[in-house]
Protein backbone atom coordinates (compact mmCIF):
# COMPACT_ATOMS: atom_id res chain seq x y z
CA UNK A 1 0.00 0.00 0.00
CA UNK A 2 1.33 3.12 -0.92
CA UNK A 3 1.55 5.73 2.08
CA UNK A 4 1.20 8.78 -0.80
CA UNK A 5 2.78 12.19 1.02
CA UNK A 6 1.18 11.12 4.12
CA UNK A 7 4.39 11.47 5.30
CA UNK A 8 6.50 14.24 3.95
CA UNK A 9 9.80 12.91 5.24
CA UNK A 10 9.37 9.59 3.43
CA UNK A 11 8.91 11.41 0.19
CA UNK A 12 11.69 13.28 0.34
CA UNK A 13 14.02 10.16 1.38
CA UNK A 14 12.87 9.11 -1.91
CA UNK A 15 13.10 11.78 -4.08
CA UNK A 16 16.57 12.69 -3.54
CA UNK A 17 17.39 8.60 -4.57
CA UNK A 18 15.64 9.17 -7.66
CA UNK A 19 12.39 8.39 -9.05
CA UNK A 20 9.27 9.32 -6.47
CA UNK A 21 6.93 6.76 -5.67
CA UNK A 22 3.53 7.75 -6.43
CA UNK A 23 2.19 6.31 -3.70
CA UNK A 24 -0.01 4.75 -5.44
CA UNK A 25 -0.58 0.49 -4.83
CA UNK A 26 -2.37 -1.28 -8.15
CA UNK A 27 -3.48 -4.21 -7.06
CA UNK A 28 -4.80 -5.32 -10.39
CA UNK A 29 -5.88 -3.45 -13.74
CA UNK A 30 -9.21 -1.43 -11.97
CA UNK A 31 -8.47 -0.98 -8.66
CA UNK A 32 -5.98 2.07 -7.51
CA UNK A 33 -6.01 3.04 -3.94
CA UNK A 34 -4.66 6.40 -2.79
CA UNK A 35 -2.48 6.05 0.30
CA UNK A 36 -4.04 7.96 3.59
CA UNK A 37 -2.33 6.48 6.32
CA UNK A 38 -1.46 9.84 8.24
CA UNK A 39 -5.74 9.82 8.10
CA UNK A 40 -7.24 12.20 5.25
CA UNK A 41 -9.18 14.83 4.93
CA UNK A 42 -10.62 13.47 2.36
CA UNK A 43 -14.44 13.66 1.81
CA UNK A 44 -17.39 12.69 0.04
CA UNK A 45 -19.50 15.49 0.85
CA UNK A 46 -18.59 19.02 1.53
CA UNK A 47 -15.51 20.82 0.00
CA UNK A 48 -17.13 24.02 -0.76
CA UNK A 49 -17.74 24.91 2.80
CA UNK A 50 -14.07 24.35 3.41
CA UNK A 51 -11.47 27.07 3.42
CA UNK A 52 -9.40 27.97 0.94
CA UNK A 53 -6.96 29.27 2.88
CA UNK A 54 -6.42 32.12 0.82
CA UNK A 55 -7.79 34.35 3.26
CA UNK A 56 -7.01 33.10 6.54
CA UNK A 57 -2.85 32.01 5.41
CA UNK A 58 -2.14 34.92 2.37
CA UNK A 59 0.93 33.61 2.89
CA UNK A 60 0.05 29.99 2.41
CA UNK A 61 -0.19 27.47 3.88
CA UNK A 62 0.92 23.22 3.70
CA UNK A 63 -1.94 21.28 5.32
CA UNK A 64 -1.24 17.97 6.79
CA UNK A 65 -3.50 15.68 4.54
CA UNK A 66 -4.95 16.33 1.44
CA UNK A 67 -8.51 18.08 2.01
CA UNK A 68 -9.73 16.90 -0.83
CA UNK A 69 -13.54 15.52 -1.91
CA UNK A 70 -14.42 12.76 -3.71
CA UNK A 71 -16.72 13.26 -6.45
CA UNK A 72 -18.94 10.41 -8.11
CA UNK A 73 -18.36 10.04 -11.88
CA UNK A 74 -22.20 10.20 -12.41
CA UNK A 75 -21.51 13.67 -10.85
CA UNK A 76 -19.51 15.36 -13.19
CA UNK A 77 -21.45 13.74 -16.07
CA UNK A 78 -23.90 15.74 -15.16
CA UNK A 79 -21.97 19.03 -14.22
CA UNK A 80 -20.65 18.91 -17.95
CA UNK A 81 -23.35 18.16 -19.73
CA UNK A 82 -22.23 13.99 -20.56
CA UNK A 83 -18.46 15.84 -21.13
CA UNK A 84 -20.07 17.67 -23.89
CA UNK A 85 -17.76 19.34 -26.86
CA UNK A 86 -18.65 22.94 -26.38
CA UNK A 87 -17.59 22.66 -22.65
CA UNK A 88 -13.76 21.59 -23.20
CA UNK A 89 -11.46 24.37 -22.44
CA UNK A 90 -8.53 22.73 -23.62
CA UNK A 91 -6.26 20.09 -23.93
CA UNK A 92 -2.96 18.83 -22.39
CA UNK A 93 -0.72 15.77 -21.93
CA UNK A 94 -3.18 14.40 -19.18
CA UNK A 95 -6.30 14.85 -21.28
CA UNK A 96 -9.38 17.11 -21.85
CA UNK A 97 -10.06 19.94 -19.46
CA UNK A 98 -14.40 20.60 -19.08
CA UNK A 99 -15.89 23.49 -17.72
CA UNK A 100 -18.61 22.42 -15.43
CA UNK A 101 -21.33 23.64 -12.79
CA UNK A 102 -21.92 22.37 -9.57
CA UNK A 103 -24.78 23.40 -7.40
CA UNK A 104 -24.26 24.02 -4.13
CA UNK A 105 -26.73 22.42 -1.76
CA UNK A 106 -27.46 24.59 1.46
CA UNK A 107 -30.16 22.47 3.65
CA UNK A 108 -31.21 19.96 0.96
CA UNK A 109 -32.24 23.04 -1.30
CA UNK A 110 -30.39 23.74 -3.87
CA UNK A 111 -28.43 26.90 -4.13
CA UNK A 112 -25.57 28.79 -6.46
CA UNK A 113 -24.12 27.26 -8.92
CA UNK A 114 -20.44 26.51 -8.86
CA UNK A 115 -17.86 26.97 -12.04
CA UNK A 116 -15.23 24.19 -11.78
CA UNK A 117 -12.40 22.72 -14.51
CA UNK A 118 -12.55 18.75 -14.70
CA UNK A 119 -9.42 17.13 -16.11
CA UNK A 120 -10.09 13.80 -17.35
CA UNK A 121 -7.58 11.11 -18.04
CA UNK A 122 -7.03 10.30 -21.63
CA UNK A 123 -7.09 6.54 -22.04
CA UNK A 124 -4.01 7.33 -24.56
CA UNK A 125 -2.30 9.53 -22.24
CA UNK A 126 1.66 8.56 -21.29
CA UNK A 127 1.34 10.95 -18.23
CA UNK A 128 -1.91 9.15 -16.74
CA UNK A 129 -2.09 7.62 -12.96
CA UNK A 130 1.48 8.40 -11.45
CA UNK A 131 0.53 12.43 -12.16
CA UNK A 132 -2.86 11.83 -10.96
CA UNK A 133 -1.81 10.97 -7.91
CA UNK A 134 1.06 13.55 -7.61
CA UNK A 135 -1.74 16.11 -7.96
CA UNK A 136 -4.01 14.89 -5.34
CA UNK A 137 -0.52 14.60 -2.78
CA UNK A 138 0.83 17.97 -3.87
CA UNK A 139 -1.45 20.11 -4.52
CA UNK A 140 -4.11 18.80 -2.19
CA UNK A 141 -2.23 19.94 0.68
CA UNK A 142 -0.83 23.64 -0.21
CA UNK A 143 -2.92 26.06 0.00
CA UNK A 144 -1.65 29.73 -1.68
CA UNK A 145 -3.24 32.61 -3.15
CA UNK A 146 -0.96 31.74 -6.21
CA UNK A 147 -1.81 28.20 -6.67
CA UNK A 148 -4.59 26.68 -8.09
CA UNK A 149 -7.22 24.85 -5.85
CA UNK A 150 -8.09 21.44 -6.33
CA UNK A 151 -11.35 20.79 -4.84
CA UNK A 152 -11.26 16.97 -5.28
CA UNK A 153 -11.16 13.99 -7.66
CA UNK A 154 -12.74 10.90 -8.99
CA UNK A 155 -11.67 7.22 -9.13
CA UNK A 156 -14.21 5.28 -10.77
CA UNK A 157 -13.98 2.14 -12.96
CA UNK A 158 -11.07 3.47 -15.27
CA UNK A 159 -11.72 6.86 -14.88
CA UNK A 160 -9.54 9.23 -13.23
CA UNK A 161 -10.22 12.90 -12.82
CA UNK A 162 -9.33 16.15 -11.28
CA UNK A 163 -11.84 18.96 -10.24
CA UNK A 164 -9.93 22.40 -9.86
CA UNK A 165 -11.82 25.89 -8.98
CA UNK A 166 -12.53 27.36 -11.95
CA UNK A 167 -9.87 30.03 -13.89
CA UNK A 168 -12.44 32.69 -16.01
CA UNK A 169 -9.45 34.11 -18.06
CA UNK A 170 -7.62 30.81 -18.13
CA UNK A 171 -4.30 30.33 -19.27
CA UNK A 172 -1.12 32.69 -19.85
CA UNK A 173 -0.45 30.88 -22.45
CA UNK A 174 -4.07 31.29 -24.36
CA UNK A 175 -3.58 34.95 -23.82
CA UNK A 176 0.57 35.21 -25.11
CA UNK A 177 -0.24 33.32 -28.47
CA UNK A 178 -3.85 32.60 -28.67
CA UNK A 179 -6.19 33.39 -31.55
CA UNK A 180 -9.56 34.65 -31.82
CA UNK A 181 -11.67 35.96 -28.27
CA UNK A 182 -8.50 34.86 -26.20
CA UNK A 183 -6.21 36.67 -28.44
CA UNK A 184 -6.48 39.96 -26.49
CA UNK A 185 -3.54 41.63 -25.72
CA UNK A 186 -2.68 41.64 -21.95
CA UNK A 187 -1.32 45.43 -21.29
CA UNK A 188 1.98 45.77 -19.73
CA UNK A 189 0.67 46.12 -16.37
CA UNK A 190 -1.05 43.02 -16.60
CA UNK A 191 1.77 41.23 -17.32
CA UNK A 192 3.94 42.56 -14.86
CA UNK A 193 0.69 41.65 -11.99
CA UNK A 194 0.72 37.76 -13.84
CA UNK A 195 4.62 37.63 -13.36
CA UNK A 196 4.59 38.79 -9.91
CA UNK A 197 1.97 36.39 -8.89
CA UNK A 198 3.17 33.25 -10.35
CA UNK A 199 6.61 34.10 -8.77
CA UNK A 200 4.76 34.20 -5.39
CA UNK A 201 3.84 30.84 -6.27
CA UNK A 202 6.63 29.39 -7.07
CA UNK A 203 8.32 31.23 -4.06
CA UNK A 204 6.26 29.87 -2.11
CA UNK A 205 6.53 26.16 -2.91
CA UNK A 206 10.46 26.61 -2.50
CA UNK A 207 10.92 28.65 0.77
CA UNK A 208 8.14 26.14 2.39
CA UNK A 209 9.18 23.73 5.61
CA UNK A 210 9.29 20.84 2.77
CA UNK A 211 10.70 22.48 -0.38
CA UNK A 212 8.87 21.70 -3.68
CA UNK A 213 10.47 21.83 -7.33
CA UNK A 214 7.39 22.43 -9.39
CA UNK A 215 9.15 21.05 -12.35
CA UNK A 216 6.93 21.84 -15.43
CA UNK A 217 6.94 25.75 -15.10
CA UNK A 218 5.54 27.13 -18.15
CA UNK A 219 3.21 29.88 -20.04
CA UNK A 220 0.14 26.89 -20.29
CA UNK A 221 0.70 26.00 -16.39
CA UNK A 222 -0.17 29.79 -15.02
CA UNK A 223 -3.55 30.37 -14.73
CA UNK A 224 -5.70 33.55 -14.20
CA UNK A 225 -9.03 34.47 -12.64
CA UNK A 226 -11.09 36.67 -12.86
CA UNK A 227 -9.10 39.91 -12.49
CA UNK A 228 -5.98 38.58 -13.60
CA UNK A 229 -4.12 36.68 -10.59
CA UNK A 230 -1.99 34.17 -11.77
CA UNK A 231 -2.21 30.76 -10.08
CA UNK A 232 -0.02 28.31 -11.17
CA UNK A 233 -2.23 24.92 -11.97
CA UNK A 234 -0.42 21.43 -12.70
CA UNK A 235 1.66 19.63 -9.91
CA UNK A 236 1.75 16.15 -11.84
CA UNK A 237 5.81 16.77 -11.69
CA UNK A 238 5.91 18.13 -8.58
CA UNK A 239 9.17 16.75 -6.75
CA UNK A 240 10.47 17.54 -3.13
CA UNK A 241 13.65 19.43 -2.51
CA UNK A 242 16.77 17.70 -1.99
CA UNK A 243 17.64 16.91 1.98
CA UNK A 244 19.24 19.61 3.55
CA UNK A 245 23.27 17.69 2.46
CA UNK A 246 22.24 18.33 -1.11
CA UNK A 247 22.20 20.29 -3.69
CA UNK A 248 19.88 18.76 -6.03
CA UNK A 249 17.98 15.91 -6.60
CA UNK A 250 17.89 12.89 -9.69
CA UNK A 251 15.10 12.22 -11.30
CA UNK A 252 13.89 10.71 -14.76
CA UNK A 253 14.05 13.87 -16.87
CA UNK A 254 10.51 15.55 -17.59
CA UNK A 255 9.39 18.74 -18.34
CA UNK A 256 9.05 20.81 -21.50
CA UNK A 257 11.47 21.42 -23.70
CA UNK A 258 12.25 25.02 -24.17
CA UNK A 259 11.07 25.62 -20.53
CA UNK A 260 13.36 22.62 -18.95
CA UNK A 261 17.27 23.97 -17.15
CA UNK A 262 20.43 22.91 -19.31
CA UNK A 263 21.61 21.23 -16.46
CA UNK A 264 18.22 18.89 -15.78
CA UNK A 265 18.22 18.11 -19.49
CA UNK A 266 21.97 17.06 -19.68
CA UNK A 267 22.35 15.56 -16.67
CA UNK A 268 18.94 14.83 -14.41
CA UNK A 269 20.08 17.39 -12.00
CA UNK A 270 16.77 19.08 -10.46
CA UNK A 271 17.53 21.85 -8.37
CA UNK A 272 15.43 24.48 -6.98
CA UNK A 273 17.57 26.53 -9.45
CA UNK A 274 15.98 24.68 -12.18
CA UNK A 275 12.60 25.99 -11.67
CA UNK A 276 14.09 29.57 -11.48
CA UNK A 277 15.36 29.13 -15.24
CA UNK A 278 11.75 28.06 -16.04
CA UNK A 279 10.56 31.60 -15.10
CA UNK A 280 13.15 33.38 -16.86
CA UNK A 281 11.83 31.70 -19.80
CA UNK A 282 8.34 32.98 -19.16
CA UNK A 283 9.35 36.40 -18.46
CA UNK A 284 10.83 36.28 -21.98
CA UNK A 285 7.86 35.10 -23.08
CA UNK A 286 6.06 38.16 -21.17
CA UNK A 287 8.31 40.62 -23.02
CA UNK A 288 8.18 39.25 -26.75
CA UNK A 289 4.73 36.99 -26.59
CA UNK A 290 7.09 34.57 -28.46
CA UNK A 291 6.69 30.69 -27.75
CA UNK A 292 9.63 28.95 -25.74
CA UNK A 293 9.89 26.54 -28.31
CA UNK A 294 8.30 27.14 -31.81
CA UNK A 295 8.97 24.65 -34.67
CA UNK A 296 7.59 26.94 -36.97
CA UNK A 297 10.50 29.55 -36.78
CA UNK A 298 13.47 29.78 -39.07
CA UNK A 299 15.73 26.98 -37.09
CA UNK A 300 17.67 29.46 -35.69
CA UNK A 301 15.15 31.00 -33.97
CA UNK A 302 13.32 27.91 -32.95
CA UNK A 303 14.21 28.15 -29.24
CA UNK A 304 13.25 31.24 -27.74
CA UNK A 305 16.49 32.02 -25.08
CA UNK A 306 18.94 30.84 -27.75
CA UNK A 307 17.63 33.34 -30.17
CA UNK A 308 16.49 36.13 -27.81
CA UNK A 309 19.61 36.27 -25.43
CA UNK A 310 21.60 38.31 -27.01
CA UNK A 311 18.97 40.90 -27.43
CA UNK A 312 18.09 41.50 -23.44
CA UNK A 313 21.22 42.50 -22.63
CA UNK A 314 21.16 45.87 -24.59
CA UNK A 315 18.15 48.68 -24.38
CA UNK A 316 17.78 49.54 -28.07
CA UNK A 317 17.62 45.03 -29.23
CA UNK A 318 15.57 44.44 -26.52
CA UNK A 319 13.24 47.34 -28.25
CA UNK A 320 13.04 45.53 -31.54
CA UNK A 321 11.87 42.04 -29.99
CA UNK A 322 9.57 43.54 -27.80
CA UNK A 323 5.49 42.45 -28.15
CA UNK A 324 4.43 44.90 -31.18
CA UNK A 325 0.94 44.44 -29.95
CA UNK A 326 2.40 46.48 -26.73
CA UNK A 327 2.46 49.34 -29.12
CA UNK A 328 5.37 50.60 -27.48
CA UNK A 329 2.80 51.09 -24.21
CA UNK A 330 5.25 50.29 -21.86
CA UNK A 331 7.82 51.95 -19.63
CA UNK A 332 11.24 51.25 -21.46
CA UNK A 333 13.13 51.57 -18.26
CA UNK A 334 11.09 48.65 -16.75
CA UNK A 335 11.15 46.36 -19.63
CA UNK A 336 14.74 46.64 -19.49
CA UNK A 337 15.08 45.81 -16.20
CA UNK A 338 13.07 42.83 -16.22
CA UNK A 339 15.16 41.65 -19.15
CA UNK A 340 18.04 41.73 -16.97
CA UNK A 341 16.06 40.19 -14.17
CA UNK A 342 15.47 37.30 -16.98
CA UNK A 343 18.93 37.35 -18.03
CA UNK A 344 19.95 36.03 -14.31
CA UNK A 345 17.27 33.61 -13.83
CA UNK A 346 18.26 32.36 -17.37
CA UNK A 347 22.03 31.81 -16.27
CA UNK A 348 23.94 28.68 -17.25
CA UNK A 349 24.83 27.81 -13.46
CA UNK A 350 22.00 27.42 -11.17
CA UNK A 351 24.19 29.10 -8.20
CA UNK A 352 23.94 32.27 -10.34
CA UNK A 353 20.51 31.91 -10.63
CA UNK A 354 18.77 34.75 -8.18
CA UNK A 355 15.93 32.90 -6.04
CA UNK A 356 12.33 33.28 -6.28
CA UNK A 357 12.10 35.25 -3.49
CA UNK A 358 14.60 37.84 -4.69
CA UNK A 359 12.92 37.50 -8.04
CA UNK A 360 9.44 38.27 -6.03
CA UNK A 361 11.33 41.77 -4.65
CA UNK A 362 12.78 43.02 -8.00
CA UNK A 363 9.54 42.77 -9.99
CA UNK A 364 7.47 44.34 -7.08
CA UNK A 365 10.61 46.80 -7.26
CA UNK A 366 9.92 47.83 -10.93
CA UNK A 367 6.32 47.68 -10.17
CA UNK A 368 6.01 49.92 -7.47
CA UNK A 369 7.89 52.71 -9.56
CA UNK A 370 5.78 52.11 -12.41
CA UNK A 371 2.80 52.39 -10.18
CA UNK A 372 4.09 55.85 -8.96
CA UNK A 373 1.26 58.32 -9.76
CA UNK A 374 1.33 60.51 -12.35
CA UNK A 375 -1.20 63.06 -13.39
CA UNK A 376 -2.67 61.96 -17.39
CA UNK A 377 -4.64 63.53 -19.65
CA UNK A 378 -6.96 60.59 -20.97
CA UNK A 379 -7.43 59.45 -17.09
CA UNK A 380 -11.17 58.24 -18.11
CA UNK A 381 -9.63 55.98 -20.93
CA UNK A 382 -7.46 54.40 -18.14
CA UNK A 383 -9.85 53.49 -15.88
CA UNK A 384 -12.57 51.89 -18.18
CA UNK A 385 -9.51 49.52 -18.83
CA UNK A 386 -8.57 49.28 -15.28
CA UNK A 387 -12.04 47.92 -14.57
CA UNK A 388 -11.64 45.33 -17.49
CA UNK A 389 -8.30 43.84 -15.49
CA UNK A 390 -9.79 43.99 -12.56
CA UNK A 391 -7.10 46.81 -11.73
CA UNK A 392 -7.08 50.13 -9.98
CA UNK A 393 -6.56 52.63 -12.59
CA UNK A 394 -2.78 52.41 -13.69
CA UNK A 395 -0.31 53.87 -16.37
CA UNK A 396 1.26 52.41 -19.09
CA UNK A 397 -1.91 50.45 -20.10
CA UNK A 398 -2.55 49.63 -23.67
CA UNK A 399 -5.86 49.93 -25.54
CA UNK A 400 -6.86 46.27 -26.15
CA UNK A 401 -6.99 44.99 -29.63
CA UNK A 402 -7.74 41.72 -30.91
CA UNK A 403 -4.62 39.55 -32.27
CA UNK A 404 -5.20 39.13 -35.71
CA UNK A 405 -2.00 38.33 -36.71
CA UNK A 406 -0.48 36.02 -34.35
CA UNK A 407 -0.52 32.37 -35.83
CA UNK A 408 -1.02 29.85 -32.85
CA UNK A 409 1.74 27.53 -33.55
CA UNK A 410 1.93 23.67 -32.11
CA UNK A 411 -0.57 23.76 -29.20
CA UNK A 412 1.23 19.97 -28.03
CA UNK A 413 4.05 21.04 -25.68
CA UNK A 414 7.00 19.37 -26.52
CA UNK A 415 7.37 16.82 -23.38
CA UNK A 416 10.77 15.57 -22.16
CA UNK A 417 9.47 12.19 -21.21
N1 LIG B 1 -8.74 25.33 -13.62
C1 LIG B 1 -8.87 25.74 -14.89
N2 LIG B 1 -9.73 26.73 -15.21
C2 LIG B 1 -9.85 27.14 -16.50
N3 LIG B 1 -9.17 26.63 -17.54
C3 LIG B 1 -8.31 25.61 -17.29
C4 LIG B 1 -8.12 25.11 -15.96
N4 LIG B 1 -7.20 24.11 -16.02
C5 LIG B 1 -6.84 24.01 -17.30
N5 LIG B 1 -7.51 24.90 -18.08
C6 LIG B 1 -7.40 25.07 -19.55
O1 LIG B 1 -7.10 23.83 -20.14
C7 LIG B 1 -5.88 23.91 -20.88
C8 LIG B 1 -5.17 22.58 -20.79
O2 LIG B 1 -4.61 22.40 -19.53
P1 LIG B 1 -3.64 21.21 -19.19
O3 LIG B 1 -3.01 21.54 -17.88
O4 LIG B 1 -4.40 19.93 -19.28
O5 LIG B 1 -2.61 21.19 -20.37
P2 LIG B 1 -1.35 22.06 -20.68
O6 LIG B 1 -0.95 22.88 -19.49
O7 LIG B 1 -1.63 22.83 -21.93
O8 LIG B 1 -0.24 20.98 -21.00
P3 LIG B 1 0.42 19.96 -19.97
O9 LIG B 1 -0.29 18.68 -20.13
O10 LIG B 1 1.81 19.90 -20.39
O11 LIG B 1 0.26 20.55 -18.60
C9 LIG B 1 -5.13 25.07 -20.23
O12 LIG B 1 -4.19 25.65 -21.10
C10 LIG B 1 -6.25 26.02 -19.89
O13 LIG B 1 -6.58 26.80 -21.01
MG1 LIG C 1 -1.08 22.32 -17.60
Amino acid sequence: MGNCWGSLTDDLAASTTGHLSAGTSQTNSNTVSIGTSRGSNISRNSLFSASSGDEAFPNGQILPTPNLRIFSFAELKAATKNFRSDTVLGEGGFGKVYKGWLDEKANGKSGNSTAIAVKKLNSESMQGLEEWQSEINFLGRLSHPNLVRLLGYCLEEKELLLIYEFMQKGSLENHLFGRGSAAQSLPWDIRLKIAIGAAKGLAFLHTSDKQVIYRDFKASNILLDGSYNAKISDFGLAKMGPSASQSHVTTRVMGTYGYAAPEYVATGHLYIKSDVYGFGVVLVEILTSLRALDPTRPSKQQNLVDWIKPHLSERRKLKGVMDHRLEGKYPSKAAFQIAQLALKCLATEPKHRPSMKEVVETLERIQAVNERPRESRNRSTRRNIARQYGQQPMHHQSPIHLNQDKYRAHQNVHHVR
